[in-house]
């Protein structure tokens, strides 16, 4: 499949119509969001929805997130929870997908077979146009191969998917950098499946108090199950074996540095990933700064892009310090311990 690249901003509406038209004609698009490059296709017809899934070889059972352009959903659910509604006024547009009861226009191959669709309204005015002039809502998943780390930026999709979807648009990286925020609104209390930009503590300003998903934060064992499918994968992940190191700096340094030289004795490529404050201390060299620690939302926006680069530079192993877990740093830290496959050495 050829596959169209214009890199363009807001102002291309020419080029948005284009990819509408490849949209409305029950093709792929790559697209831009505040959050990660998505994977679109017209979210009410199912067979341009099973595209997706062939092009980022998807496993079946993980439903796709529906993207809207206004605030009238009322076609694809049963009905919209009081606390839905709540959530939509306070964070749309924006990265917060909202999951609520399905109505029947919204196929299964969306959803998974579940009964209930994850809808949101992105803040990028691209995205928003290309919903727009498609005239349909537009399900679509991270536009990365399945597994590897989320695409924050053109070339992360370019690498990714060329020639397995019909175009790819956008430049800019993304904003926010990690997926958004899924929140489960069809049970009295507000669940947070995957945590994001928007966190528990905001959620909690507009409805009062939430629940974060047990499963996401651990390696899953025995019965426990995630509720959003997507989170059982091992996802986000570099090529090479991740270990987080997580303790005073000066053990984390002293392990870390201690690891690289004994690896690279042996003729291994060691990375080491390590906030701003810190990087100078490794002797790696093959470390990647991911920002400061007074700034969380620049770590968000690195972490994919930093994941990526070790693996252009055919590294054998990674080492990255940890995060602490509040606000912002439990999203992060979600990503990077699934990264891991929850490899961490924690050193008290
Ligand atoms: O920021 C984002 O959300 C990006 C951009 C493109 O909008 N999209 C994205 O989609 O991250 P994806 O498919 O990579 O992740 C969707 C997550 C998966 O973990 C999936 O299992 C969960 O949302 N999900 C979707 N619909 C669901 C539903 N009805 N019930 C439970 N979980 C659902
Ligand atoms: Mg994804």
């Amino acid at each position: 499949m050829f596959t169209k690249v214009y890199y363009i901003n807001e102002d291309d509406l020419d080029k948005i119509k284009e990819a509408a038209d490849v949209v409305k004609n029950g093709g792929t698009v790559v697209f831009p969001t505040e959050t990660v490059y998505g994977l679109g296709a017209n979210a009410l017809d199912d067979v341009a929805c099973e595209k997706i899934f062939t092009a980022k070889g998807r496993p079946q059972d993980n439903p796709l997130i529906v993207h809207v352009a206004d605030f009238d959903i009322s076609r694809y659910v049963k009905y919209i929870p009081e606390n839905a509604r709540r959530l939509m006024e306070a964070f749309w547009p924006g990265p917060l997908t909202i999951i609520m009861p399905k109505s029947s226009l919204i196929p299964e191959s969306v959803t998974a077979g579940l009964d209930s669709v994850g809808i949101r309204m992105p803040s990028n005015r691209i995205a928003r146009k290309l919903i727009e002039y498609s005239g349909v809502p537009i399900a679509a998943p991270s536009a990365n191969i399945s597994g590897k780390p989320s695409p924050t930026t053109i070339e992360h999709c370019i690498d990714d998917l060329t020639g397995r979807v019909d175009m790819i648009i956008g430049g800019d990286k993304c904003d926010v950098g990690l997926e958004s925020t899924v929140v489960d609104t069809t049970e009295e209390t507000v669940t947070i499946l995957r945590p994001g930009f928007i966190t528990k503590e905001m959620l909690e300003e507009v409805v009062g108090e939430v629940i974060i998903d047990p499963a996401i934060m651990k390696r899953l064992e025995g019965d426990i199950k995630p509720k959003a499918p997507g989170m059982k994968y091992r996802h986000y992940a570099p090529k090479a074996p991740l270990v987080i190191v997580k303790g005073s700096f000066d053990d984390t340094r002293d392990y870390i540095n201690n690891k690289t030289r004994e690896l690279e004795e042996k003729g291994f490529k060691v990375g080491v990933l390590a906030a701003d404050e810190s990087i100078g201390e490794y002797i790696s060299k093959y470390k990647i700064s991911i920002g400061s620690r007074r700034s969380l939302g620049i770590i968000a926006a690195n972490l994919f892009d930093c994941l990526r680069e070790f693996d252009k530079i055919d590294i054998d192993y990674i080492y990255s310090e940890g995060f602490e877990e509040d606000g912002l740093g439990l999203a992060i830290m979600n990503r990077l311990k699934k990264a891991a496959g929850y490899n961490i050495h924690e050193i008290d």
